[in-house]
């Protein structure tokens, strides 16, 4: 049996979900979305998914559709269908659906809402291990990345870019600064330091950026939110991506060259062991 979704107060069958084709998401990719990773059944960061999500919608001007709350039972009704599975909730927003092809934003639409949980592979061992390669690429983006918005076709392009290059992903370029992954946060260590961009309009909040920046200051490692020069990236003893599917990835090969000795740094090993221990006093926690 097909599992169910969650479409505009309903549950569905997935093939049973339809939207319109006048709908604005379908029509000019007017919405907003969130990924948000479960861990033994429960979504991981929850709270901090939903601010984001609601600070996409105000930057778009939608009307928040659904509160807290109403997401918290969406997403446990969803989830509870994937029993011991490792899974990732998928929420999207649209505008709404206006009947007709109008540019123009039309007034009081009612937002398309939908979600489902997904099978969700995380990096295996090794990858956690050994590190992974990555490639550089001119950042072809608007500039407000920092929405969450559906329209990813540029992240699509530079990310297939890297992969066809046998990247894990690319490290966007934009004016002579990395700014993040096309899917993921950039973080570099430098002298012993952390260093990841500050957030703006050319990089996306990630959920896990906050997280490991959190870890940082708990664990005492020393970290500067700064802008990363592309010399600099291209010195820098470790290189990190970060993101929900795929949590905190050393990069131990840029554009062909090593990074530090090849291998993922100490920095790296600690963060990475801190971010597994947090995972686990959380699902550990059941009163949360
Ligand atoms: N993407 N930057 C970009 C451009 C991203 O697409 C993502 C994640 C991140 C990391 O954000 P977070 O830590 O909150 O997952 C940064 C998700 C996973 C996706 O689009 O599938």
């Amino acid at each position: 049996m097909s599992s169910l979704v969650y479409l505009n107060g309903e549950y569905l069958p997935l093939q049973e979900a339809k939207v319109s084709v006048t709908d604005r998401g379908f029509l000019f990719g007017d919405g907003v979305y969130e990924v948000i990773p479960c861990y033994n059944g429960r979504p991981f960061r929850l709270e901090h998914h939903l601010m984001r999500l609601a600070e996409s919608l105000r930057a778009l001007g939608i009307k928040k559709p659904l509160s807290n709350e109403a997401w918290r039972e969406i997403i446990e009704r969803l989830t509870l269908q994937r029993p011991g599975e490792e899974q990732s909730i998928y929420l999207q927003i649209t505008r709404g659906n206006s009947g007709k092809r109008d540019p123009g934003i039309p007034r009081n639409l009612t937002p398309t809402v939908f979600a489902m949980s997904q099978p969700v592979v995380y990096p295996d061992p090794a990858t956690f291990n050994n590190g992974v390669t990555a490639t550089t690429h001119d950042d072809s983006r608007w500039h407000h990345c920092n929405i969450k918005a559906i329209t990813l076709l540029a992240n699509i392009l530079l990310r297939k870019e890297a992969v066809d290059q046998g990247s894990a992903d690319a490290i966007l370029v934009r004016d002579g600064h990395a700014t993040e992954g096309a899917t993921s946060n950039l973080f570099i260590v430098d002298k012993g330091i952390i260093i990841t961009p500050p957030e703006s309009d050319q990089l996306l909040p990630g959920v896990t950026r906050n997280l490991v920046l959190e870890l940082a200051q708990a664990h005492e490692l020393p970290f500067r939110e700064e802008d990363i020069p592309i010399a600099l990236l291209r010195h820098a003893d470790e290189v990190w991506l970060t993101s929900s599917t795929r949590e905190v990835m050393a990069v131990v090969t840029l554009d062909g060259k090593q990074v530090g000795n090849g291998a993922p740094g100490p920095i790296y090993q600690r963060i990475r062991n801190y971010y597994t221990d947090f995972k686990a006093i959380l699902q550990a926690d059941t009163t949360t």
